[in-house]
């Protein structure tokens, strides 16, 4: 083998031990479809998952069941009954539902059980009735309640791999059918899984045949490689009743739950599951949680909101006084955090000619607050600060010192502030200097 083959395997391998070393201990949700699991491809994702749990990583499978569901229905002469994407089921149905729905994860435990590893199927998950919408009486097909985290937690720590039959029970004990979708991505939410992957016989996703509104990220192929959750409500907005829309919204849904990446794949592919972990530019198409989402530049429409949330704070001293029109004149430092068009807070970054820039006029609506807000505002203008080249960024605060400590802020003095800061320092208001060096 030629010097530089064996130098990028090497590199490769290297690549992968990192890798491995991030994710160890983490959780990977998996949602199969039943025509994956029907697929010739389904062994070696078999053996794949295998390879993942072996190397530390915690898998929890979801089968869909479908197919299985509709070929038990036709066996039996039951009508199978749809309204747009959802499964009506009778109550007389639910046996042949639940003995599809079993079969199918039968077979993903046998599969896994050929590589040693020991799968188990549970009743993890409580439902409740969809019930009435629109004139339609769904039947026993369920939404997830509440799905059992402690019992499949331990299940993980005893090194299983739990696997999520797409049927659940209420309280009284009536068993549910479940859109493996949905339970797919409430299972990740709820056990806070670092990825979910959507396996399905879909051709990856391309920009022939889509309308791709603005802030979809294309790779120079044409593959549609990732987008926010707001990205796919724009994107379904813009693909109006096309196929293939369910995975999307199972993944930013996911993402509104709390998963940071939700990763949707063609199953056909073997090994598409591994390429899609140890590679940056992966397989599929992912939708993430964009940790700035909701953060914006002030515009001028914000200033007399954000005046309503800061009033109260100037009142009680806690903030300096500040006027329309100095929000106004300085309109440019200031992002805001909005939902809906409502402004829940603001912070503002002021830079001048020295390397230190000031972080200050943070306020968050008290109604919304500890909800990370703040948080994301001071990360975000950090972010911004060191990208336009700034090294350090300090705060003047006289109540909320150990706020901006807990964030990363060092106690500072006034020497260390700019020249013309130093000068305008109030004597009489005494703040406390906090400082932050970016470098680190
Ligand atoms: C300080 C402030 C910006 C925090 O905003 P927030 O969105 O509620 O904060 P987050 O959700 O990101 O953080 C919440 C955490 O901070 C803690 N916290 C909130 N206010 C605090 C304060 N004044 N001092 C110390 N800790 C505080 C909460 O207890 C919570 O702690 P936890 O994560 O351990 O549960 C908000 O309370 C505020 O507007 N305060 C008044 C204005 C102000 O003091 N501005 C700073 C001067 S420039």
């Amino acid at each position: 083998m030629a010097a530089t083959d064996i130098r990028e395997q090497v590199d490769l391998i290297r690549e992968v031990f990192a890798y491995t070393e991030r994710f160890r201990g983490s959780t990977f949700v998996i949602r199969i479809s039943n025509e994956i699991i029907d697929h010739p491809s389904f062994p070696q994702h078999a053996r794949d998952l295998a390879l993942l749990h072996n190397a530390g990583i915690r898998i929890v499978i979801v089968p869909g069941a479908r197919k299985k569901i509709d070929e038990v229905l036709g066996r039996y002469e039951v009508e199978k009954r749809f309204v747009g994407d959802i499964r009506v089921s009778d109550p007389e149905s639910m046996d042949l539902i639940k003995m599809a729905a079993f079969d199918v994860a039968h077979r993903v435990m046998t599969a896994l059980s050929g590589h040693k590893i020991t799968a188990v199927i549970g009743n993890w998950v409580r439902a409740r009735t969809r019930g009435v919408l629109n004139g339609t009486d769904f039947g026993r097909t369920g939404l997830v309640d509440r799905v059992r985290v402690e019992a499949v937690t331990r299940s993980l720590e005893q090194g299983f791999v739990p696997i999520f039959p797409c049927v659940g029970h209420n309280d009284s004990g009536d068993p549910f059918n479940l859109s493996s979708d949905e339970l797919a991505g409430t299972v990740a939410g709820s056990l806070n899984a670092k990825k979910l992957f959507l396996l399905s016989a879909d051709p990856v996703m391309n920009t022939p045949g889509w309308q791709i509104p603005e802030g979809v990220d294309i790779l120079e192929d044409g593959r549609i490689f990732r987008m926010t959750p707001a990205g796919v409500a724009d994107f379904i907005k813009s693909n109006p009743g096309k196929p293939g829309l369910t995975a999307l919204e199972t993944a930013a849904a996911a993402c509104r739950e709390g998963i940071s990446r939700a990763h949707i794949l063609d199953g056909r592919q073997a090994g598409v599951l591994l390429k899609e972990i140890f590679s940056n530019l992966g397989m599929g198409t992912m939708v993430f949680a964009d940790a700035y989402e909701r953060l914006r530049p002030m515009e001028s429409s914000d200033v007399p909101g954000i005046l309503e949330i800061m009033q109260p704070l100037i009142a009680e001293g806690v903030l300096v006084e500040r006027s329309r029109e100095e929000l106004e004149r300085t309109q440019n430092d200031y992002w805001v955090y909005a939902m809906d068009g409502v402004v829940h807070g603001c912070a503002a970054l002021h830079t001048g000619n020295e390397r230190t820039a000031e972080i200050a006029g943070v306020a968050v609506d008290p109604r919304y607050a500890q909800l990370g807000i703040g948080a994301k505002l001071i990360a975000r203008l950090s972010d911004k600060a060191a990208e336009e080249g700034f090294r350090k960024i300090f705060v003047l605060t006289t109540r909320t010192a150990d706020w901006f400590l807990a964030r990363g802020f060092k106690e500072g003095s006034v020497s260390e502030l700019p020249a013309e800061r130093r000068e305008d320092y109030d004597l009489r208001r005494n703040s406390r200097v906090l400082v932050k060096d970016l470098s680190l």
